[in-house]
């Protein structure tokens, strides 16, 4: 590993909120395989994250280890990048509470998620719903991270996270690296097969809405075959067209043709070939990642080998950060 420190630091997390969807891939984690080559990644399950809406334990101890597993069997490299679970990093929890200080009920009053959330989940709007955008704001800013991929969604959280960071700076001088988010280009936003002017999301009422990492080809081919279109019978792509359009992202997405070869490819065919040719491109895109996952799922110890000492790396750097922002604040050491 040469070049080691030139390298910019990209960190990203996923809530471990149930399975992996081809949304999620498309739109994030494929890119995270990718950001590999060039530069230090550091990735987390974001699992505090997920507590803020209520979770049934035995389900949530099997979703994290199943995102491990899946994450990594998408093409995560242990022995590249750092993959760690954000609950064993005891640092995270900490920088949270200290960025509470520093960051107005006012700022994170205006959070859209937050506002959808919790209209979302009315009789749960804990204290963490409100200030999750902050714990996220730590996990960045323990690593000094350059570079955050995240979805459109996430936008104005790495927003505040940039306006926390610049304030605390300001009272104490250079402590956090100021990052800057983005969203990926060739990060597909997929959308619900059943709604598609809704994201794709493992909480669609429509089972047929949502393609998960781990569905069998049958389960995958089934549901693209379902797939919502339109009656113009023409695969194009053009406003209105929802559901086309949304096949067409993910078709390209996954072959990596453009929308010009698209249509040509599907000139004078009807909706039911072009259905079955996604479904089956994506059927080939997951059948490696389902297999590979199939075997690190029956391996528990070599799983807990990885995170565990990717816990370890992260502690060790987050510690450094959290030490200096604790010195600053004024905590005796
Ligand atoms: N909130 C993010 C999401 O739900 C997940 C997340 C947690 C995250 N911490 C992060 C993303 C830090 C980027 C950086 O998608």
């Amino acid at each position: 590993m040469e070049n080691t420190e030139k390298k910019q630091v990209v960190f990203s997390a996923i809530q471990p909120s149930g399975t992996i969807t081809l949304g999620n891939y498309l739109g994030a984690v494929r890119n995270w395989v990718t950001m590999q080559e060039e530069y230090n990644c550091i990735y987390a399950l974001a699992d505090l994250h997920t507590i803020t809406v209520r979770q049934n334990p035995a389900q949530m101890r099997r979703n994290i280890l199943d995102a491990y597993a899946s994450i990594m069997a998408c093409g995560i490299d242990v022995e590249k990048s750092i993959f760690f679970i954000q609950s064993h990093v005891h640092t995270h929890a900490e920088i949270a509470w200290i960025l509470n200080c520093y960051t107005q009920f006012g700022e994170l009053g205006r959070m859209t998620q937050f506002k959808d959330k919790s209209a979302k989940h009315a009789d749960n709007i804990n204290a963490g719903l409100f200030t999750y955008p902050v714990l996220m704001a730590g996990d960045i800013l323990l690593y000094q991270a350059d570079k955050v991929p995240v979805g459109a969604d996430q936008k104005q959280h790495i927003e505040l996270t940039c306006d926390v960071a610049r304030r605390f700076n300001g009272l104490y001088g250079d402590v956090f690296k100021i990052p800057e988010g983005f969203i990926p280009q060739n990060g597909a936003r997929v959308m619900s097969l059943q709604n598609p002017l809704n994201k794709m999301s493992k909480s669609d009422e429509n089972v047929n809405g949502c393609v998960h990492l781990l569905d069998p080809p049958e389960v995958i081919m089934r549901k693209f075959k379902r797939a919502v279109t339109d009656s113009d019978a023409c695969v194009r792509y053009a406003e209105g067209k929802d559901g086309v359009n949304n096949l067409m992202t993910i078709y390209g997405a996954v072959t990596g043709k453009s929308f010009e070869q698209i249509e040509a490819e599907f000139a004078g065919k009807g909706y039911g070939d072009f259905k079955a040719a996604v479904g089956e491109a994506v059927v080939e895109e997951l059948r490696p990642i389902r297999e590979r996952y199939e075997q690190l799922i029956k391996d528990k110890a070599y799983l807990e080998e990885c995170y565990r000492k990717a816990d370890e790396t992260a502690l060790k750097i987050s510690s450094r950060t959290l030490g200096k922002v604790m010195k600053k604040v004024g905590f005796i050491r």
